[in-house]
Parts: structure tokens; sequence; C-alpha cells
């Protein structure tokens, strides 16, 4: 690889995904196409967005409720359309996902079937400083239960000195917590590291110990690969805003490994959109569950939500999930590269990497933690149409994307942000 402009051009000229960019609406600064390296807090819009929900509003002013059962797309069998694709993304078997409500709700939701406390047995855990709305969801929820959160709920960090947590600590602390442990529910990505975790050997290590094990997605999903079946995961979720692209609020994903479906001992708060859809509308008493992840829906789907996914799983489809991966790998070792070139030419004084920066142990995103005044360069990296995101207390972090980012955007980022550090220094 060379660090300069024209072998960024080349790169993208031998992109086969290239033309996906047009896919999305790009925001503009001073009337140039911003760099948008915010696909890790909200994915861009589909162009195509549009054009599906107004299908649905069309249909709904056509055929008012009937739209349930007439038009080129019945919204009885929309959800059908989401399910393949995202069993795709997520490595798991189509009637294993589920697409309803929004993260946080599904983390409780999947609490009730999955956080069956016994006995001794009723600890958790689950990484330390997880996203707030996680840390909130374990808070409230073991107290609802009656538990004191400090009494079960186990947080493992990275050690002193470190930012990341090392997945020997994670084995380690389910080992040792063998005997009390019921469940453990860890993050894919950590949001604020961009550290993607051993998922595999955490649900092993969680199964051996006879504790359950989830996911939360968030950061994962439609970002890394993903085997959630193979891995033998018991439950999982995520959001579809972010690499998914399915716009701000966009529904939520859950997935549910096959052998619960016909469990009769898997507790549930229902709805009746989750009853055997052959009998739902006999509306009887007595709740049968579809025997699929399905059977976990609660309300009516909202279909302008799904309109939106719709958009955006189909192109997924069409540029195909490996290919999605490969150029995020390139995409993601480019700047790396670049990365690693400015650290040596800032003499690793002005940020400190604190993603790994091993293949295999993170997906689109990077964060830096800025040694001088960070901020100062987040705002001008911002003045300068280059849209990365800041955590307090000096983090700055980018996710360049594979569907809609370019080899160009991620060398100027990188150029101009050598350039600003430099004169930060004279
Ligand atoms: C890791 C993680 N968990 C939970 C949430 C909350 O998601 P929601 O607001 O969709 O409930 C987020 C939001 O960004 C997140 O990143």
């Amino acid at each position: 690889m060379e660090n300069n402009l024209p072998y960024a051009q080349s790169l993208d000229a031998q992109d086969p995904l290239a033309p996906f960019r047009n896919e999305f609406l790009i925001p503009e600064h001073k009337g140039s196409q911003q760099i948008y390296f915010l696909g890790n807090s909200l994915g861009l819009q589909p162009r195509r967005t549009q054009a599906r929900l107004q299908e649905v509003l069309n249909a709904w002013a056509q055929y008012g409720v009937e739209g349930f059962f007439m038009g080129g797309q019945p919204w009885l069998q929309y959800h059908d359309t989401l399910t393949a694709p995202l069993a795709t993304i997520v490595g798991a078997l189509p009637h294993e996902v589920v697409v309803m409500n929004q993260l946080t709700v599904n983390l409780h939701l999947l609490m009730v079937s999955f956080y069956r406390p016994q006995g001794r047995r009723r600890k958790i855990i689950c990484e330390a400083k997880a996203f707030p709305s996680d840390q909130y969801m374990f808070e409230t929820h073991v107290k609802h239960l009656g538990f004191h959160p400090e009494e079960v709920i186990i947080e493992v960090g990275p050690r002193v000195g470190e930012h990341t947590i090392r997945t020997e600590d994670i084995l380690q602390a389910i080992d040792q917590h063998k005997d009390e442990l019921a469940l453990v529910l860890w993050g894919g990505i950590n949001y604020y590291t961009g550290q993607l975790f051993d998922m595999s050997a955490i649900a092993k290590a969680a199964q051996a110990a006879g504790a359950k094990v989830g996911f939360d997605l968030a950061h994962a999903a439609g970002n890394v690969p993903l085997q959630l079946h193979q891995w033998n995961v018991d439950f999982a979720c995520w959001c579809s805003y972010k690499y998914l692209n399915s716009g701000p609020g966009a529904i939520g994903g859950v997935y549910i490994h096959e052998r619960y479906h016909h469990d009769p001992e898997i507790h549930r708060f229902a709805g009746w959109w989750g009853y055997q859809k052959d009998t739902r509308f006999l509306m009887q008493k007595g709740f049968v569950p579809i025997p699929s992840a399905e059977g976990w829906q609660l309300s009516t789907p909202s279909l302008l939500l799904y309109a939106a996914h719709k958009a955006a799983l189909e192109i997924v489809s069409e540029a195909g999930w490996d290919q999605l991966q490969q150029k995020r790998k390139k995409l993601n070792d480019w700047l790396w590269f670049l990365l690693e070139d400015l650290e040596k030419a800032t003499g690793g004084a002005a940020i400190e990497f604190i993603t790994p920066r091993e293949e295999t142990a993170r997906g689109c995103q990077v964060s830096m933690l800025m040694l001088r005044d960070g901020k100062q360069l987040f705002d001008q990296l911002t003045a300068a149409g280059i849209m990365v995101d800041w955590r307090e207390p000096n983090v700055i972090r980018l996710a360049p994307v594979p569907l809609y980012n370019t080899f160009e955007e991620v060398w100027r980022f990188v150029d101009t942000l050598k350039k600003l550090i430099e004169q930060q220094v004279k």
C-alpha cells in the first residue's frame, strides 16, 4: 500500500462495490458531500427508502385495513421479506430471527425468557461500561425481580492501564462464578472502544458453566460476520439504525435459538402478534405461540418501519454479504495502514488508539484517545466536512463503512488530521 491520493483513487477504481455509494443520500457540507464516518451511530438513508415507504402508504390509501391481505406486498407476509436477509447477516436460521420493537425493549423481553434465577444461580456477567441503556436495563430488571443489582450483576472490565477487555479475563470470570451464574449477556462490539469480542468463546464458556448466553449486537449486526446459530448462542438482539441503515429509531431485530421455539419451560411476555398464525384471528383465550422466533412478537407490526428496513436490506443483498465483508476488511486495513503512518509521523504523542489492531478484534469502528486538545481537532474536522463523533472525555470515534464510504475519503480524513495535528504543534 502507498500513502497517497492517487493510490487511494486506484483502490476505489478497483472496488466492485463502488456503485453502491450512489444508493445512498450523502449529506452535504458547504455544497459538497460530507465525509460521513458516522455509520456506527446512524447509517445513511438509502435513496429507495422513500419509495418503499410510499408503497406502504399507497396500499394503506388504496386498501385501508385490507392492505394486510392485498396489494403487491400484503402486510401479513411483509415480515418474511426481512428475516431471510437478516438471517444471513447474523448467521442464523431464518425462523430464528424476528423483527420487532427496539433494542432496549427487546433486551428486557429477552431477559424475561432467558434470565431465570434459581436458588444460588442468579448472577449475571456483563461488560463493565456497557452502553448506558444496557446498564439501566440490568439495574431496573433485577430490581423488578427483587434483587439488589450489586449482589447479582458482575461486571468484567479492562485491567488497570488497559482499554480493552481480555478474553481470558471474561472466561476466567465465567469459570470463577460457574456455580452461581444464571446468564452471560455481553456486547458483540463495545460502543466506546470498538472492541469485537470472541462471542464463540464466551458462548462456549457460559454454557459450560450451565448459564444462558446472549449478545447485544447493536454495533456488530451489519458490521462484522456473525454465526449465532453455529456458536450455539441462546439469544441476541440488535438495532437497525447503525450499520443496517434503516433510519432513526428503526425497528430492531432478535435471534432466538430454535431449541427454545417449542420449549414450554421458556417464559415470555406475550401479545397477540406472537400467537399461532392460523388461529390468531379466532381471538381465543390462552396463549399459543408461533413455534419460531416470531412467537416473541407482541404487537401489530410497524409497517412503515418494516418498509425502511426492507429498503436497506435489499441493498445489502444486492451488494452481497461476502463482498461487503471483503470490502470492510480492505477499507479498514487501509485506514489502519494510514493511521500507523500518522502515528509514526506524530511520534505517538497526539493519539492513542484504543480499538484493538488485530483484524479479528475489530469491525468498522476505530476509537482514538486524543492526547492533546482533541476537542479542537474534532471541531476542525467537522468544520472541514469530515463527520466523526466525540465521546467525553477525549475520544474520537469513526467508522468507514463498505456500502457508501470510499478509500479516498479515508485517505482525506487521515491527511487532514495529520495536517491539523502538525498545526497544533507549531
Ligand atoms: C450497545 C447498545 N445497546 C443499546 C442501545 C440502545 O438502543 P435503543 O435506543 O434502540 O434501545 C444502543 C444504542 O446506540 C447501543 O449502542
